[in-house]
């Protein structure tokens, strides 16, 4: 489909935002449901400033059937993207059972009341972590998924995308694509939109950026003795507006069943390499410390991003360094 009405749900969060700019520039009325826990209502006014077009905002928590429900009777859908859950790893194995309530019921809520409307098509933010450990660095979409996933949050991912999969075989009208993002770095060129998370961050990106801007001393390098080029992790990091380009694709392509495509550059960079990225475009030293490896941690997790060029075209045309840039010019404004 290449125009309709989408409801994004997340869309005043990190990826959904930047989501929400490619949709409405491509020509899509979007309307965003979120309940601003990871996010701020502002957002809003930051995508009227870069398109023109301010969208309908529904403050509703997805955990409650009711409200989800409503949204979906106000305004006949085209399509849901998916986006909004907790993504905090390391929260998620203290609060196991926050994380399925709001992962799980919620994204349950939102697939009845989708049926309940005849909204059949969707996006769902999966993530890489489902493919647990493979024993290997390079993970496509034929590999079997659920075992080895190391914490709750990425166990709700697994099971979310089962339940998908369920859904579809109940039902041959639904057209989902599940979309296993790798690791979302950067930010908008415009500088109004990027990664803001409210409470203390675990990965990378904003790591580095709350040590740039001095609200964390220091970075804490976990673990340099890993079997990998220089010893620290290496993930495959992708720029968030190749990533938003990539729903693009999906939404355009969309057909009957399940489709799923892993989102990555299918290149692995370090961590040692993002700090030196960080210091190259910001002309300035990143203060770190390595401290041991991290538990469920592994050495290297790249994408084989080959399926979704094959089947969509879609492949990242931004780096690392872009990303670096694009994020020290949002911190810079914000
Ligand atoms: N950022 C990553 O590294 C990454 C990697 C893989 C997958 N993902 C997935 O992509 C999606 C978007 O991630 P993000 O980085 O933009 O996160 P984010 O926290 O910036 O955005 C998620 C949004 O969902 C909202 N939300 C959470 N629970 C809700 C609920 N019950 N009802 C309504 N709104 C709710 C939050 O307020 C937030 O605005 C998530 O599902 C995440 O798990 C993210």
């Amino acid at each position: 489909m290449k125009n309709g009405k989408i409801l994004v749900t997340g869309g005043t969060g990190y990826i959904g935002s930047h989501t929400v700019v490619e949709l409405i520039e491509a020509g899509y009325e979007v309307e965003i449901l979120d309940n601003l826990y990871n996010s701020k209502i502002e957002v809003l006014d930051k995508i009227e400033k870069i398109t023109g077009v301010k969208p309908k905002f529904y403050k509703v928590d997805l955990k409650n059937y009711d409200d989800v429900l409503k949204v979906f009777t106000d305004t006949k859908y085209d399509a849901v993207m998916h986006f909004a859950g907790l993504k905090a790893v390391a929260e998620s194995v203290e609060k196991p059972l926050e994380y399925y309530e709001n992962n799980i019921g919620g994204t349950v809520n939102l697939l009845k009341a989708m049926v309940k409307n005849g909204v059949k098509r969707l996006i769902f933010s999966s993530s890489a972590t489902v493919y647990g450990d493979q024993g290997v660095a390079k993970l496509d979409e034929s590999m079997e998924t659920g075992k080895g996933i190391t914490n709750p949050y990425g166990r709700t991912k697994y099971m979310i995308e089962e339940i998908l999969k369920d859904v579809a075989v109940s039902d041959k009208e639904f057209e989902i694509c599940i979309l296993r993002y790798f690791n979302p770095i950067g930010a908008h060129a415009s500088g109004l939109l990027g990664e803001d998370p409210n409470g203390d961050p675990n990965n990378l990106m904003p790591v580095v950026m709350r040590v740039a801007a001095g609200r964390i001393p220091k970075l804490l390098v976990y673990g340099d003795d890993y079997p990998t080029r220089d010893g620290s992790c290496v993930r495959d990091y992708i720029h968030v507006v190749d990533l938003a380009k990539g729903h693009l694709v999906a939404l355009e392509n969309i057909s009957g069943g399940v489709k799923i495509y892993n989102l990555g550059s299918g290149v692995g960079t370090s961590v040692f390499e993002m700090i030196k990225a960080f210091e190259k475009e910001s002309g300035e030293k990143l203060p770190f410390e390595v401290v041991g490896g991290r538990s469920g941690d592994l050495a290297e997790l790249i994408a084989d991003p080959s399926l979704a060029y094959k089947e969509l075209g879609w492949k990242t045309e931004l780096n690392t360094a872009d990303a670096m840039r694009d994020t020290l010019n949002y911190l810079k404004n914000n």
